[in-house]
């Protein structure tokens, strides 16, 4: 796709059927995107809404999230589950303050090295808070990738996330102006379009380019596990 067409189906189709009112969408602040996309890893867009409101109330910026105390932080965290990501949480308010004087680093490779951030998370926040092009690949990321492209590995096998990462950084916009579009409407797509069960193919903007639609394999993609 040198012709950047796959990235501008992403984007003209984010702009008219994307989310755009969520309430991580309003800022650009480094702070508030890196704590949705914390939150959003494991949890729904609708359970995380009013955590994440509470936090800002309670904690309006990295420094006091970092003095906080452990038993307030997990306080505002009961309830979400998976609680490695609020002491990682934590744990990166700290780093943050103490080595980068309460601003995030603009770089995804920085980002990567602090606690709780993986790499599609580091490319999250330095896009929507920097603009910065860098390449997300989440699950749901993963999940549209093998069916456009019909690829039949397990997407958790190294050779297979290699290949899933190499794509998703040919794939991106050619300019910067337009990665915060891209990003979140990939993201849209898997989360409100392409699902794991009964994607709304009739609706989407790669049917034309989807080779699972194409074969008739969506259901089949992507492949599981073995049990
Ligand atoms: N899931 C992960 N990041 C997200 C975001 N920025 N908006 C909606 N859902 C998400
Ligand atoms: Fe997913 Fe269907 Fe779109 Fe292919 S056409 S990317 S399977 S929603």
């Amino acid at each position: 796709y040198a012709d950047n067409s796959f990235s501008q189906d992403v984007v003209q189709w984010q702009k008219l059927h994307g989310r755009h009112s969520l309430p991580w969408q309003q800022s650009r602040d480094a702070y508030r995107v890196w704590l949705s996309e914390i939150m959003l890893q494991q949890t729904q867009v609708a359970a995380v809404i009013p955590y994440y409101q509470r936090f800002l109330t309670s904690f309006p910026d990295v420094v006091s999230l970092a003095n906080a105390s452990s038993e307030q932080v997990m306080a505002h965290w009961s309830g979400l589950g998976y609680y490695t990501r609020a002491r990682n949480l934590h744990a990166c308010a700290k780093r943050v303050t103490q080595e980068y004087a309460g601003v995030f680093p603009h770089q995804p490779e920085l980002l990567a090295e602090l606690p709780g951030i993986g790499r599609s998370t580091a490319a999250a926040i330095a896009a929507f808070s920097y603009g910065a092009r860098a390449a997300i690949l989440d699950g749901n990321v993963k999940r549209v990738f093998t069916r456009v492209f019909g690829i039949d590995g397990i997407p958790a096998v190294r050779a297979v996330e290699d290949d899933l990462w190499q794509r998703a950084q040919a794939l991106m916009p050619e300019g910067k102006e337009q990665i915060q579009a891209y990003t979140q409407g990939l993201m849209d797509l898997g989360a409100t379009l392409c699902t794991r069960s009964k994607p709304r193919c009739e609706a989407c903007p790669l049917q034309a380019r989807c080779v699972a639609l194409a074969t008739n394999r969506v259901a089949e993609l992507p492949a599981k596990k073995p049990k």
